[in-house]
């Protein structure tokens, strides 16, 4: 059997009714303290919750009574008292309905005053919160989202571990393995200037965990990526990453479909349908981006044809004119959409302006530009927008992409203005068909649109040689609520394609023998046709939770600046380490 604690019997936030008229021995942190000079209560924290300490002084000895006096917020003390019923019951807590009369008290540990409060709402703000993280850990709602990520994790791995996926490890230090950030560089000591680089993922190990006969892998990964970072990303974060040999995509989708699914069932009120479908192009064309908030409508329309040639030069000399219908938005304030148009000309937009059309519920429009256009205009263009009457119609025009890109930003912000999302629900979806690449200007070349060995489409592997952006991946985005969760693709398994795609990526011959020779070798040697996917954990967990930041996620996260502003790191290094590292 195993001992008693030396420290404590139970756990504060887990005593109730049952424990009425039971001696206990606790321990925590003082969360507050009211005194009434007569009597005083001190609210005790320990990991599980808050119960209620009861001092008073017909009750409880001098001696403890008086050394009550010295304690404050965030001491560490043990109590040994008597549960009692609670007069007046805390709803808000659950041990709410009992409080415990101390008899003995003794202080463990003094705390410095805490540079923020440490409750549910607190004064700290958020970089002050980062520098003592670990009091920051000691808020209910922090500590609350790690134990939700630690569910979610244990979810999962046991879902993967039931449908015999093994759990293998691979190495951190590394040669670097390209998603399109740059690579966090470790220096080795034993081999004086040269280098390793920190996985941006397991990519290539795990392709060659399948040439090495592993039939499914998984693993739960911390990745590296020296990148810009905003909410949702940070330069290192968990990846759920998997691999299968043998299977189509069609069975990785419905294998991590299935997954998804059964998370969603478990910590959200999302009952169980298929996953929406949509391409790459039907993505961009609907919703303005490639991970859309299906959760509301106002779908896009292209305005292009019936704009043309009608005197406007705002329209007549753009590529595209695009926008789309906000349902009983016709009584929108010129103040509203006045702010709406200053938020879409933002540099980070960068739209040269917005077009409005509305129709009463008379069908009386209104409009921005009735010197140029007329009631069959509006007409046709709210019926190709699907608008009807009471609806506003946003339309904007530019370059093709600009104004797809622009108007995909402007829909969510209308959607969160006019709260037309519901938090509670979950509408997950799949994008397929994507792009093998892309081309980037800064740089005048393509680039992967997911990573390197992605596999071409069969039927477009024509189009390699002479029009490669028109060449489609066999790769699929899982997205959740508007955020990309997971991505993956079957991969290329034969040598040759595999040098021509890194060939158009601009790696000569020589440059993709020294960085991926290892792979271009392996795939001699009978690699099976495999692929699979990864998804972001603190992403995912964000998501389900409805929290847009996935730092709340991490215990020790960076700032924005993609540092620990607890640690002080990253720093310089001594000359001593310099030297010695060369
Ligand atoms: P990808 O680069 O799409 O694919 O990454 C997979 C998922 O990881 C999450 N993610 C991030 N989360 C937080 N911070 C970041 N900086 C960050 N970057 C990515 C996203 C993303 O969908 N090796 C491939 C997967 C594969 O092909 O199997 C890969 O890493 O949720």
């Amino acid at each position: 059997m195993s001992q008693p604690s030396k420290y404590r019997t139970h756990h504060c936030g887990r005593l109730n009714t049952c424990h009425i008229g039971q001696r206990v021995l606790l321990c925590g942190w003082v969360h507050r303290i009211r005194d009434k000079g007569f009597i005083t209560w001190i609210e005790l924290r320990d990991f599980y919750g808050i119960v209620q300490l009861v001092f008073d002084q017909e009750r409880t000895a001098k001696k403890t009574y008086k050394e009550i006096k010295y304690l404050n917020r965030e001491d560490v003390i043990q109590i040994e008292g008597m549960v009692l019923k609670r007069e007046s019951a805390n709803r808000s807590i659950p041990s709410g309905e009992v409080e415990v009369l101390v008899e003995t008290i003794s202080l463990l540990n003094k705390s410095s005053p805490p540079p923020f409060t440490i409750e549910k709402q607190t004064d700290g703000g958020p970089e002050l919160r980062m520098q003592y993280r670990y009091l920051d850990i000691r808020r209910q709602p922090i500590r609350d989202n790690l134990v939700f990520r630690h569910q979610l994790v244990q979810s999962i791995r046991e879902f993967l571990w039931k449908n015999e996926y093994l759990e293998i490890e691979t190495p951190f230090l590394i040669k670097s393995t390209p998603e399109g950030a740059r690579d966090f560089i470790v220096s080795s000591y034993m081999n004086k200037g040269q280098h390793y680089a920190l996985p941006q993922s397991p990519q290539t190990l795990k392709q060659l965990l399948m040439i090495g006969g592993i039939d499914k892998y998984f693993q739960i990964v911390k990745c590296f990526r020296d990148e810009d970072l905003r909410a949702d990303r940070q330069p290192e974060f968990t990846q759920l990453d998997c691999e299968l040999s043998f299977a189509s995509q069609h069975e990785i989708m419905e294998q991590f479909e299935r997954l998804l699914g059964h998370l969603l069932e478990k910590f959200t009120d999302y009952r169980l349908r298929p996953f929406q479908r949509l391409t790459y192009d039907q993505a961009i064309n609907n919703y303005g981006t490639d991970k859309p908030d299906l959760r509301f409508g106002m779908k896009l329309a292209d305005f292009t044809q019936l704009t043309r040639s009608s005197g406007f030069a705002v329209f007549d000399s753009q590529e595209t004119v695009a926008g789309f219908s906000v349902q009983n938005g016709s009584g929108t304030s010129r103040k509203t959409i006045d702010e709406w148009t200053r938020w879409i000309k933002r540099p980070q937009i960068g739209a040269k302006g917005l077009v409005w059309v509305s129709q009463d519920l008379n069908g009386e429009f209104r409009s921005s530009v009735s010197k140029f256009f007329g009631l069959r205009d509006f007409s046709a263009w709210f019926e190709k927008a699907q608008g009807s009457k009471g609806d506003l119609l946003l339309m904007i025009s530019g370059r093709k992409n600009d104004v797809y890109y622009q108007l995909g930003k402007l829909r969510i912000e209308i959607a969160n203005h006019l709260q037309l999302i519901d938090p509670n629900l979950f509408v997950p979806l799949w994008v397929t068909d994507f792009p093998l690449f892309e081309w980037d200007d800064q740089e005048n070349k393509y680039s992967p649109m997911h990573h390197p060995f992605t596999a071409p489409m069969e039927k477009d592997l024509s189009y390699l040689q002479n029009d490669p952006l028109k060449v489609r991946a066999q790769s699929y985005d899982l997205v959740l609520n508007g955020n990309e969760i997971g991505g993956g693709s079957v991969r290329i398994l034969d040598a040759g394609l595999q040098l021509k795609i890194l060939n158009l990526l601009n790696f000569t011959e020589s440059d993709a023998q020294d960085r991926f020779g290892f792979l271009l070798d392996a795939l001699k040697y009978g690699a099976p046709p495999h692929g699979g996917i990864a998804w972001g954990i603190d992403r995912l967990a964000a998501v389900l939770k409805g929290k847009e930041s996935i730092r709340d996620f991490i215990a020790f996260p960076k700032n924005n600046r993609a540092r620990d502003l607890m640690m002080g790191a990253p720093s310089a290094l001594t000359a001593k380490q310099l030297k010695e590292l060369q």
